[in-house]
């Protein structure tokens, strides 16, 4: 695990090297995206969709696509949908979350109120799914809506929980939980990208594998930062998860280790920051850094059916830094 001073693993351009013109294609998509006609959503989509955000995703499906012989146009409508879905996700997870700050600023439910928010999320996800249908592949459409369906489930079964520590969640449970919310959309950017490259049926298997099990280690380790990263790195607040009642794996961790009971007198009577202190001075961080790593191993395990390419390496390197990373 990264230690306290140690120099932030930040996406550098050389991790985004094989990719980096493509990419700049994708933010000017991303920022004429921005400009609608509307005299109020312009204003609003330029709050939340030029600039900031590490592009992660758009960067997999480009690399995906660059596996084989995908069309140029398609390869940017691909990497463009799949940010524009992702944007959407989070307008509309700080609402839930009541999250104040994104990306380093304030988030956008918290200037125009909640019910733009939505509405602008809602236009976000429907400029998204236009993006798909450009790719004109049938299976990437398909995959959309399968993959936007699976975000819906995962982020209900989390607000399900209504906010109650009390409730006992599962290993299992979480598992399921972050599969839909996160990795899901992974597997959109992994195996849409290998669709639209053409490759063939055991490749884009192992780039669902890649992107799933990517996508798993990265919300891990976003769930890992929520407890021992640093604020103004990571541009949203930290803590926070238990503060509102989500229970993540290392609060499923904890909770394990302690007598029955003990964790929710230690909540009722010392309050989330109590836990907060408790999870951060034990254990069980490390052992979520633990299975992170087992998850991106089995990421990179999935890519040996792919040929020895430099495509291929840039993958396994950007898998090794969503493990590394502390923004
Ligand atoms: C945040 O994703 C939401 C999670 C799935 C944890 P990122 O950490 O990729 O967010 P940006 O796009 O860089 O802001
Ligand atoms: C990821 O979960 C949210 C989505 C997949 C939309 P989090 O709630 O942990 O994401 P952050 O921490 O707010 O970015
Ligand atoms: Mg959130
Ligand atoms: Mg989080």
């Amino acid at each position: 695990m990264l230690g306290r001073g140690e120099a932030a693993v930040t996406v550098t351009g050389s991790l985004f090297g094989l990719v980096r013109t493509e990419l700049d294609e994708v933010e000017a998509q991303l920022t004429a995206t921005a400009q609608a006609e509307h005299p109020l959503l312009g204003p609003m989509l330029s709050m939340v969709l030029p600039g900031a955000g590490k592009r992660l995703r758009p960067a997999l499906a480009l690399l995906a696509c660059k596996l084989g012989q995908a069309e140029p146009v398609a390869m940017i409508h691909m990497a463009v949908g799949v940010e524009l879905l992702h944007t959407a996700s989070l307008v509309h997870d700080d609402v839930v979350d009541s999250s104040e700050l994104r990306r380093g600023s304030a988030t956008l439910y918290t200037k125009v109120g909640n019910a733009l928010a939505v509405l602008v999320g809602d236009y976000l996800f429907a400029q998204s799914a236009t993006r798909c249908v450009a790719t004109a592949n049938l299976r990437v459409i398909g995959l959309f809506a399968e993959t936007l369906a699976s975000m819906c489930q995962g982020q209900i079964d989390e607000a399900s929980r209504g906010n109650n520590p009390h409730l006992k969640v599962t290993r299992d449970d979480y598992y399921r939980t972050i599969r839909g919310k996160t990795a899901s959309l992974f597997v959109l950017a992994c195996e849409g990208g290998a669709l639209l490259a053409g490759l063939p049926e055991p490749q884009i298997d192992a780039m669902r594998v890649f992107g799933e099990q990517l996508g798993l280690a990265f919300q891990l380790i976003d769930d890992i930062l929520d407890f021992s990263g640093d604020e103004r790195e990571l541009g949203k607040p930290v803590g926070s998860d238990l503060r509102q009642g989500t229970i993540t794996l290392p609060v499923v961790y904890l909770r394990e280790s302690m007598q029955d009971g003990s964790f929710e007198c230690l909540f009722d009577t010392a309050g989330p920051e109590a836990l907060v202190a408790e999870i951060r001075s034990s254990p069980v961080l490390e052992r979520c850094q633990d299975e992170a790593t087992k998850l991106v191993t089995r990421a990179k395990a999935a890519l040996k059916v792919l040929p020895r390419t430099e495509t291929r390496q840039a993958l396994t390197e950007l898998a090794d830094y969503a493990v590394r990373r502390n923004t």
